[in-house]
């Protein structure tokens, strides 16, 4: 049953095949934080998000799936009472919500959404569901009164959006929303001094991204390994011949440090002082193309031992229990905004 935990929320798009990136970035920090059993995780798979641009339409289905199925693989416990799972299409009130905070948002806002911005100057046939992605993102968080969002450095915008809307609405409504943590907040309980943002190999001052086509600089958790193992070896580094941690001179090379050390699960600190002032780039990069070896291996393994049916189950059950939760809210705004009656 639900519980008075603190809320954890975050989604993850299941619009291509999953990074290293995500996995570094999103999945190994959810499933630490699950196995502290401290909090509520409301974990969801965001769908209506991923058809803002055009997708594979008939493979969405299966790849949301696939997606729950890789944290699965990742040590995610599907029994835990605390952990709640679901599709954000198969709870309606995020649709609905949606709509309200459209109304209480302000299309100067939206328009200066750097994710909006460069999708939009490279195209003029952009949906307004680009647009209105930072709504429903808003929603997705407000219907539960979640307060940490473990997301990536490009998503502080949404969240930051999210709580201005919150706020306008609480100033005028009453205290109808939970406000979010601060980025500054987010990042203390994620203990890090800057978002995690994993890298392109090839591209280092890019993100590794899925969206982009950059298959030397992207390393996907479905690549064999000799693949993946060939990529980190062809990384781009520099010619400082001189290894240290600095995301501005030396992208490539931090960029390794930052996989090595959240593979391996120790703080920053120590794998950049084993490291720093070393030359020699090639055993940077065995260590870390072994350190994917085994992980790769791994999580292999255990994804095909994964049935589609525990998955459906699980999310059969986290949607039943959400759709209680995120209704209620929905109904208390509507009340607020004159759409239902004001019980007395
Ligand atoms: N926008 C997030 C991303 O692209 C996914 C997402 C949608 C999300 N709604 C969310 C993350 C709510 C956290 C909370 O990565």
């Amino acid at each position: 049953m639900m519980s008075n935990k603190t809320i954890v929320l975050t989604g993850i798009r299941s619009n291509g095949p999953l990074t290293l990136g995500n996995y570094l970035g999103a999945i190994l920090p959810l499933i630490r934080l699950q196995k502290k059993r401290q909090y509520q995780v409301n974990l969801f798979l965001p769908d209506l998000h991923s058809i803002i641009s055009s997708v594979e339409y008939n493979e969405l289905y299966n790849n949301t799936l696939s997606t729950l199925r890789y944290f699965v693989a990742a040590g995610l416990d599907l029994n835990d009472q605390s952990t709640f799972i679901y599709r954000q299409s198969y709870i309606p009130a995020h649709s609905e919500l949606t709509w309200i905070l459209d109304c209480f948002s302000y299309y100067g806002e939206l328009k200066r959404m750097t994710q909006f911005k460069e999708k939009s100057t490279h195209d003029d046939n952009i949906s307004v569901g680009i647009f209105n992605y930072p709504a429903l993102m808003a929603s997705d968080i407000l219907l539960y009164d979640a307060e940490f969002i473990p997301v990536g450095e490009d998503q502080r915008q949404h969240l930051e959006l999210t709580r201005d809307i919150a706020l306008r609405i609480n100033n005028q409504f009453g205290d109808l929303f939970t406000i979010p943590k601060t980025w500054k907040e987010q990042l203390q309980f994620e203990n890090l001094q800057n978002g995690i943002r994993i890298r392109s190999l090839k591209h280092p001052e890019n993100k590794m991204s899925k969206s982009i086509s950059d298959p030397s600089g992207t390393i996907l958790l479905m690549d064999d390994v000799n693949t993946a193992k060939k990529k980190v070896y062809e990384a781009t580094t520099d010619s400082y011949n001189k290894i240290d941690f600095n995301f501005d001179t030396q992208p490539g090379i931090s960029n390794l440090l930052q996989i090595l050390t959240l593979i391996q699960d120790r703080p920053l600190n120590e794998t950049i002082l084993e490291w720093r002032g070393k030359s020699n780039y090639g055993e940077l990069k065995q260590c870390v193309a072994n350190q994917i070896e085994i992980l790769l291996n791994e999580v292999g393994n255990k994804f095909n031992s994964i049935t589609d049916d525990s998955l459906t189950e699980t999310l059969l059950r986290g949607e039943s229990a959400m759709n209680v939760v995120a209704n209620q809210k929905l109904y208390k705004v509507q009340q607020k905004v004159g759409l239902r009656p004001i019980s007395s």
